[in-house]
């Protein structure tokens, strides 16, 4: 297996004839209903520690008035529509864990005034816990312990619950996935669309710079000439640590979770297995116990043209992921309000 570094589009490095290029081949894309939003929902939030789905967790901003992350979202299709007066489709993967909750919340909040019919949910699989000697979980019932496949059972679930078919129905071409808790997430870039259709890309990774050698954020590379990510823990400590000449990071590509693939290739992933991997849990319920989990990235080596595009890390990721410190709700506030200025 060879692992080489990816060459990205550096978004800020455009020229302005590119960039000007760009902006309006994705303007179009955005007019014509061909772009869909697929926000991954479907998570248990265990760092956080919110009781709910983690959209339904109201970021306490000081600047501006308190909001809910799935408000922050609904934001991002609310502002397509005043700008281009198209509201684009937008898709929410739940979990059986939290799917009642989440439609029940939208409903509540009447749907942030997007059109009812723009707004789909649909559930994606589960995997059964099991234990180190394979045999299934099972509660003080008897019944099999499930939980959420990873965010890699997108693809599955996808054409499980018709979204594909949806999509084909509806003429559009491209899906931006994004993680719920990143509240600077920016899916319908006019420049990266651009960039996607013009490049001919099945598939487009947004990433950032990483900042140093240790952070965990998984690398997006080449490998066998492929473009994929490598998680933090799988990727080898001397290509982390690898520099160019002037002494900046050679793997410096860090995936963050905004991707866009165009249906072709949600197609074909979803009838492809992809890999399962094993986190190794333990609680007072069940003890030490497997939870399998895919992941979304696993699908992307099958895409036939691939582009990364580097943007500013400032512009476009504030994760909400744990109580305190590090990508908590702190943080992604202080990066959220800098840029309201
Ligand atoms: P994370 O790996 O950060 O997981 O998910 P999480 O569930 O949000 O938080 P922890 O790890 O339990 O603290 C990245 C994105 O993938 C989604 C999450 O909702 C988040 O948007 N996801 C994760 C799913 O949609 N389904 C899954 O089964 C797992």
């Amino acid at each position: 297996m060879k692992i080489e570094p990816i060459n990205p589009v550096i978004k800020e490095n455009l020229s302005k004839d590119d960039y000007k290029k760009y902006e309006e081949i994705g303007v179009k894309l955005l007019k014509d209903g061909k772009v869909a939003v697929c926000t991954l929902a479907g998570g248990q939030g265990t760092r956080l520690g919110h009781k709910g789905p983690k959209g339904t967790f109201v970021v306490p901003f000081t600047k501006i008035v308190p909001k809910t992350i799935f408000e922050i979202d609904s934001d991002i299709i609310s502002n397509c529509f005043k700008k281009y007066g198209i509201w684009p489709q937008w898709y929410i993967m739940t979990s059986n864990d939290n799917d009642k909750e989440t439609q029940d919340f939208f409903e509540e909040n009447n749907f942030f005034d997007i059109p009812k019919d723009k707004i789909m949910f649909f559930i994606q699989g589960e995997f059964p816990l099991v234990y180190e000697d394979g045999s299934e979980v099972k509660d003080k019932d008897g019944k099999i312990v499930t939980a959420a496949n990873g965010n890699g059972g997108i693809f599955k679930a996808l054409e499980d619950e018709g979204i594909l078919k949806d999509m084909e129905n509806k003429a559009i071409d491209y899906l931006v996935t994004c993680n719920v808790d990143n509240i600077l997430v920016n899916p319908l870039d006019e420049v990266s669309l651009g960039i996607l259709e013009a490049g001919n890309n099945e598939l487009c990774i947004k990433s950032i710079a990483r900042t140093d050698a240790n952070e965990k954020v998984g690398s997006i590379v080449l490998k066998d000439g492929k473009c994929t990510v490598i998680e933090y823990i799988d990727m080898p400590k001397e290509l982390l640590d690898a520099k160019n000449e002037d002494g900046s990071l050679l793997y410096s590509e860090s995936h963050f979770g905004c991707n866009y693939l165009k249906l072709s290739l949600l197609k074909r992933i979803a009838d492809e297995k992809l890999p399962i991997h094993e986190a190794h849990k333990k609680n007072d319920e069940y003890g030490s116990y497997i939870k399998k989990e895919m992941f979304i990235f696993d699908g992307f080596e099958k895409a036939q043209h691939t582009t990364d595009i580097r943007v500013r890390r400032e512009d476009e990721f504030a994760p909400i992921k744990n109580k305190e410190g590090n990508d908590s709700p702190k943080t992604a506030i202080e990066l959220y309000e800098r840029k309201l200025k």
